[in-house]
């Protein structure tokens, strides 16, 4: 069943694969998305190596000038995703949108680098200049407060989770107008954002294009600056990767250890001691979420210890719902099939694992990335879980759940 398991998952890889980028999955998502790409390289990187660098350069032939990777690279026209690139009209070499998403790759090149460390040389070799722009330009653009703030919440990956409620009721809808959603002609509604959330996301793209993707405009002025754990803790870790490519390439790394240490001191503004838990922060008034996610428990990835986040993760655990659910299922926004408002991603999964076995806490990681392995072997290759019972949701054939699966090595799990 396992092997099973391991040629279905790259199948998925193949069939999303466009040459020389992956479409999340087809249908529902088109084009080429940043961190969805940075999971299907490290998936192609167990059983092709070459194909997982091609995946990052075809990402980085989209970098602006000023260091920014779009979140969405539209390689090809299709009629099937709104907004597409005459909305967004980006500034890059190639049609894109206008913001970017969790920086993954410099810690996800570090692992495929270790699959074929002399081709993978050559490889950061090149890309490592690329990678220290779009460091900075997060560091520049995003971290003015030193905490990474999300611009929209499509940066933070996490697009309708809780966490940006309140920041988002400050965000005008009334020049919206009309517009035809795709996504729900491909996903049930209820496991898919409301139309008020796409109203504000159209309504803060409009904002950053009217603009001309102005990043001091866009800091200065924009309705919604919300510090975020997805994007802070990825870019500490991303930093901490990025600092060890350096090193191994013989560059000098001080700038970025400058970076570590901003954001390694910022980590306590995101520390909502009212919860005992990492939490988003609107950076506008200060107000903290309220929502415990799963990128709160993605501390331990960056390198930060939490005995208080042990403990939620526990008590996950003991109520029996499958971990980790993208809110907590205690909580009164919790809504098991949509989207980042209960679901189980197998992403986040993945890096909270390798974060809590890097941090030493063995059974919770253990935890993790068994019940990660049974969700995928019960229920296929979703887009996200239910927490409750398992079901799938939202898209299928799904690459980065496909990647997850051969990357983590996640048919060693016996039982599945
Ligand atoms: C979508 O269209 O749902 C994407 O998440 C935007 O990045």
């Amino acid at each position: 069943m396992m092997e099973a398991l391991d040629k279905q998952a790259i199948e998925i890889l193949k069939d999303n694969d466009r040459g020389s980028y992956t479409v999340p999955t087809a249908g529902l998502y088109p084009y080429q998305w940043n961190w969805d790409s940075a999971f299907a390289a490290l998936g192609f990187a167990t059983f092709d190596v070459p194909r997982a660098w091609r995946e990052i350069e075809s990402l980085f032939s989209a970098q602006w000038d000023n260091g920014m990777v779009p979140h969405i690279v539209f390689h090809q026209p299709d009629d099937g995703y709104f907004p597409g690139p005459d909305v967004w009209q980006g500034k890059g070499p190639i049609a894109s949108s206008g913001i970017s998403q969790p920086p993954l790759v410099a810690s996800f090149a570090r692992k495929i680098h270790q699959r074929d460390p002399e081709l993978g040389m050559e490889k950061l070799k090149t890309l490592f200049p690329a990678l220290v722009n779009w460091h900075r330009w997060y560091m520049d653009c995003r971290a003015e407060s030193g905490v990474v703030a999300s611009s929209h919440p499509w940066e933070s990956g996490r697009d309708n989770a809780p966490d940006w409620d309140e920041a988002s009721e400050a965000i005008d809808i009334s020049n919206v107008g009309e517009y035809k959603r795709r996504d729900t002609s491909h996903v049930d509604a209820s496991m898919r954002p409301t139309k008020l959330d796409y109203d504000r996301y159209l309504a803060l793209l409009y904002f950053g294009r009217d603009c001309g993707w102005n990043e001091t405009e866009i800091a200065d002025n924009s309705p919604f600056r919300v510090g975020d754990p997805t994007l802070h803790f990825t870019l500490l870790r991303g930093h901490r990767d990025l600092a060890e490519i350096g090193r191994m390439l013989g560059e000098d790394v001080s700038e970025i250890e400058g970076w570590i240490a901003t954001l390694e001191a910022a980590c306590q503004k995101l520390w909502n001691p009212e919860m005992s838990a990492f939490d988003s922060v609107n950076l506008r008034n200060g107000k903290f979420a309220n929502s415990l996610s799963n990128a709160s428990f993605l501390c331990w990835y960056a390198g930060i210890e939490s005995p208080e986040m042990v403990e939620h993760l526990e008590r996950y655990l003991a109520n029996g719902h499958y971990l980790v659910p993208s809110y907590d299922p205690s909580g009164d926004k919790y809504d098991a099939k949509r989207y980042w408002r209960g679901p189980v991603w197998a992403i986040m999964n993945a890096m909270i694992g390798w974060g809590l076995e890097e941090q030493g806490h063995v059974t919770l990681a253990r935890a993790v990335r068994q019940q990660t392995a049974g969700l995928i072997a019960n229920y296929g290759f979703a887009e996200y879980f239910n927490p409750d019972d398992g079901t799938p949701a939202g898209g299928g054939h799904f690459t980065w759940t496909a990647a997850v699966w051969l990357s983590w090595s996640l048919s060693d799990l016996a039982g599945g």
